[in-house]
């Protein structure tokens, strides 16, 4: 009734995780025991010289920090090889995707996506009234790139990529990439890479020598163990960059997000040891699932979740999530977090070992319990 811009056309919103605070209190079980895996958060947290860096910024709270997120743009920019006006920070890749949506394409304008994919990029381009365009995924979730780029018509402005795929997991081959963006021609490639740190490779950054229509997202909510404190990056040509730095809300990264990048940044051993932990546990619990019937995991995980299918037509994804809640497990139920994955799958995340048997164990029991 008071929207006054007719091109919001939805009041969609996300649906966020549930919280460990929630499930503990509900069915009375302690805190510590709830296993989260629903979020692909990072279950050793931040790395410590991040939190001094945040802490020792806390002096900084009364004075407005560089508009553009300099010193960690620079950051960036030398960790990774770029310039620093080949960088733009957000408040998340969240923020960055949202910007993207309205920088790149006009009301009405297509934007390309898998289906399923991120709800990000289709809740923001809903929301600014951009049209949707999905592709949808094979059976075995693989790519289909030559149904992808048929798919590019004249009004598609946007072609999101996730690299790993989520949430499947399924890494991209870079070949298929460079495909996408070769015949994107003057389209914006966007390459998603939030989770590329657990594929053990370098993902599709070095593209960025070969295509002046690619961005490479990535963000420091998974890996770096930052998801509260919003920090995400884009790396492009200047001419990418600059547009969304002329429409981003002026200070949107506060001195702490400077600082605990900046510091996240320099400590290497943090995230290889995350991604050591995650490597290992997603084999232990891939063969710890191999014995079910009822349930099954998608196999070619290369991220830290994976899916798991309902085998057994008795158990749909929405009974087993709230089933699962009460023996203490958050997982992502794929009917109401991902579009066009119908009631079959959870989304699942590889963390410590006692979360993993948890909710193995779990699992396992809903399968002798029957339906
Ligand atoms: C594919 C993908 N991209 C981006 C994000 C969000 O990242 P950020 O926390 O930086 O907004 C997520 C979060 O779950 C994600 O799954």
């Amino acid at each position: 009734m008071y929207l006054s811009n007719p091109t919001l056309a939805t009041d969609e919103t996300y649906v966020p995780g549930l919280s460990r605070e929630y499930i503990a209190e509900t069915f009375g079980l302690p805190v510590a025991d709830v296993a989260k895996l629903g979020s692909a958060e990072n279950p050793f947290g931040p790395s410590p010289m991040a939190h001094d860096a945040v802490s020792a910024a806390l002096s900084q709270m009364d004075i407005y920090p560089n508009w553009t997120a300099e010193p960690l743009r620079e950051k960036i920019a030398a960790k990774y090889g770029y310039r620093p006006d080949e960088v733009i920070c957000g408040a998340g890749e969240t923020e960055i995707i949202s910007w993207i949506v309205r920088a790149f394409a006009g009301p009405g304008d297509g934007v390309l996506m898998y289906e399923p994919c991120f709800p990000m990029y289709h809740l923001s381009a809903d929301a600014e009234n951009r049209r949707c365009v999905y592709v949808k995924m094979g059976a075995g979730f693989d790519f289909r790139i030559d149904e992808y780029i048929a798919a590019m018509d004249e009004t598609v402005r946007i072609c999101f990529l996730t690299n790993p795929h989520s949430p499947s997991g399924i890494l991209m081959d870079n070949d298929d990439i460079g495909r996408v963006c070769e015949a994107a021609g003057d389209r914006l490639v966007v390459l998603d890479e939030a989770y590329v740190h657990f594929s053990q490779t370098n993902g599709g950054m070095d593209l960025l020598q070969s295509f002046d229509n690619l961005i490479v997202l990535r963000t420091f909510s998974k890996a770096f163990g930052l998801a509260g404190l919003r920090i995400g990056f884009g790396i492009a040509k200047p001419n990418i960059i600059r547009p969304m730095l002329a429409m981003k809300p002026t200070w949107n990264m506060g001195q702490l997000q400077i600082a605990g990048g900046i510091a996240a940044l320099e400590d290497d051993a943090h995230v290889d040891r995350t991604v050591a932990m995650i490597v290992e546990m997603r084999a232990y619990v891939t063969e710890r699932l191999s014995r079910l019937n009822s349930f099954r995991m998608v196999p070619g995980s290369r991220s830290n979740f994976f899916l798991v299918e309902c085998l057994d037509p008795a158990w749909d994804s929405t009974r087993v999530f709230e089933a699962l809640q009460e023996k203490g497990v958050i997982v992502k139920d794929c009917s109401v977090s991902f579009r066009g994955l119908g009631k079959k799958y959870l989304r699942v995340d590889v963390s410590l070992q006692k979360h993993m048997d948890r909710f193995a164990a779990a699992l396992s029991s809903l399968e002798d319990g029957g339906a």
